[in-house]
């Protein structure tokens, strides 16, 4: 895997983000729910992302957080999600990101979470480890959950989810030194890999949202597992950590 395309592919994808946002009133919004918003920019971007890898691999599949798949009947399908965070995009905060993962034969082997306006640039390949700018990140060595610094997010609460993650998160808040709220789960996760952040944890996860993230994680030595503590991730709820609080964070957000 050509490890710089991914790379170059994600800094031209941020660099039309950045582009964009600077005449915003020109840029159009849709609702695909009251609190699910979406942008032509995040449509621009990933048709661009689109274009770039149809020409360089044309019978690889793709698929899109806004266009669904294409199906090529491959082994290798890319995984875009052309924004993570786009309310963060819409109100001009710098926590949003461009990711894009590679997955061959069903298993992710090479990503990148790219945050434009944090010039933030992380990226994985499978058994080569994680890195932020091109230096090795690993996670956290916190062990116990009150130094700990967690995030989440609340997609739930806009889907209408039930049980939603206000439970889990009155359970965590009381027993964790802080919390942090960004938008962006891509970003979250590569915070995780980075030993930023402790954990992270949510639901009512797509794919999209996580493939890069999930594989930074495990590159920097992290856990991830579903609610339950199994491998029935995005879809059984996403909990990722440093390995070392992550039963005593898991138990909390799922009461056990
Ligand atoms: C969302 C962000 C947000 C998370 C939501 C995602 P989007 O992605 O990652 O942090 O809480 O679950 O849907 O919609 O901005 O691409
Ligand atoms: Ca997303
Ligand atoms: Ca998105």
């Amino acid at each position: 895997m050509n490890h710089a395309f991914l790379n170059e592919l994600a800094e031209a994808a941020g660099a039309i983000c950045v582009a964009e946002s600077a005449s915003f009133k020109e840029v159009s919004i849709e609702y695909k729910s009251a609190r699910d918003l979406v942008t032509s920019v995040d449509k621009k971007v990933e048709a661009y992302l689109r274009s770039r890898i149809a020409a360089k691999f044309p019978n690889h599949s793709i698929l899109g957080e806004e266009q669904g798949l294409l199906d090529k009947q491959s082994d290798s399908c890319w995984i875009i999600d052309p924004i993570d965070g786009t309310n963060s995009y819409i109100q001009g905060l710098p926590g949003y990101t461009v990711s894009i993962a590679l997955q061959r034969k069903g298993e992710i082997v090479a990503g990148v979470v790219y945050a434009p306006v944090l010039g933030q640039m992380f990226s994985a390949e499978r058994g080569k480890g994680a890195c932020l700018n091109n230096n090795r990140i690993t996670v956290s060595g916190t062990s116990k959950l009150i130094d700990s610094v967690l995030s989440s997010g609340f997609a739930c609460i806009r889907e209408g989810f039930q049980p939603d993650n206000l439970g889990a998160f009155s359970r965590v808040i009381p027993k964790v030194r802080d919390f942090r709220r960004h938008g962006s789960a891509a970003l979250d996760l590569a915070w995780v890999a980075a030993g930023k952040l402790d954990g992270y944890w949510e639901q009512c996860l797509n794919i999209y949202d996580v493939a890069a993230g999930v594989l930074l994680v495990q590159e920097a030595g992290g856990m991830l597992t579903d609610y339950r503590g199994g491998i029935d991730y995005p879809a059984g709820g996403l909990v990722a950590t440093n390995g070392l609080i992550h039963e005593q964070l898991r138990k909390l957000v799922v009461e056990e």
